[in-house]
């Protein structure tokens, strides 16, 4: 017998490129996995619309004057309706609390728009020019429940040049960050990957660092 397709949920707040690439691969069979259901915090999400689009229930789960944790009850309570295996942080702008990122751990992913564990927090490209930087990128880690620090799964590396800006950065770092995400989500429902006491464990041996994806040019 076939095993029953592994089931994805995927977390928003905004325009949703990210989520569209898993859609995409979804669609195409390349990750292994169907998206059970995207939810947004932000009801004017351009990714719940992507969503409706691809034939995905999008729920939109509003977060304004209420607290943290009754806000992750909800969402948990929520997500429990659709079982996922697997639930994905897509530009996904609240913070988790410890029993939520517990309930998930090891089956939760975040992508995070600098190559951690440099830049950590919002702002990303600004700072990263703004220090000068020769290097930028994008990192899929593991969530935990330190802010942007949990281990990094692999990582999109693109060279900052000259008379780069802010939202040219953030342009190339979204092309990286859809080849890398789907890859990721795909090595974690397929199995070849896991978190074992803190560490990632990829193809059966641990990783002491993330996979780099150098940049085309
Ligand atoms: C991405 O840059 C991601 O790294 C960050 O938020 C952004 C979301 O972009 N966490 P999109 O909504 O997927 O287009």
């Amino acid at each position: 017998m076939s095993q029953p397709a592994r089931r994805v949920a995927v977390l928003i707040s905004g325009e949703g490129s990210n989520l569209q690439a898993l859609l995409d691969a979804a669609r195409a069979g390349t990750l292994g996995a169907d998206i059970c259901v995207v939810v947004s915090n932000r009801a004017a999400a351009r990714g719940l619309v992507r969503a409706r689009d691809a034939n995905v229930p999008a729920r939109h789960l509003g977060g304004k004057n209420v607290t943290r944790d009754a806000y992750d009850t909800a969402l948990a309570a929520l997500l429990d309706e659709y079982s996922p295996d697997v639930v994905v942080l897509a530009g996904f702008m609240r913070i988790l609390s410890p029993a939520f990122v517990d309930k998930f751990a090891g089956r939760m992913l975040n992508i995070h728009p600098s190559l951690l564990p440099e830049y950590p927090g919002l702002d990303t490209h600004q700072r990263v020019l703004q220090a000068g930087e020769r290097w930028h990128g994008a990192t899929v880690h593991f969530v935990t429940s330190e802010l942007d620090a949990g281990p990094g799964l692999i990582q999109y590396r693109l060279r900052v040049r000259e008379g780069d800006t802010a939202d040219s950065l953030a342009k190339k770092v979204h092309v990286g960050e859809h080849l890398i995400l789907p890859r990721a989500v795909e090595w974690l429902v397929g199995g070849r990957v896991r978190l074992e006491d803190g560490f990632i464990v990829l193809d059966g041996r641990r990783l002491a660092r993330p996979v780099i994806v150098e940049e085309q040019s």
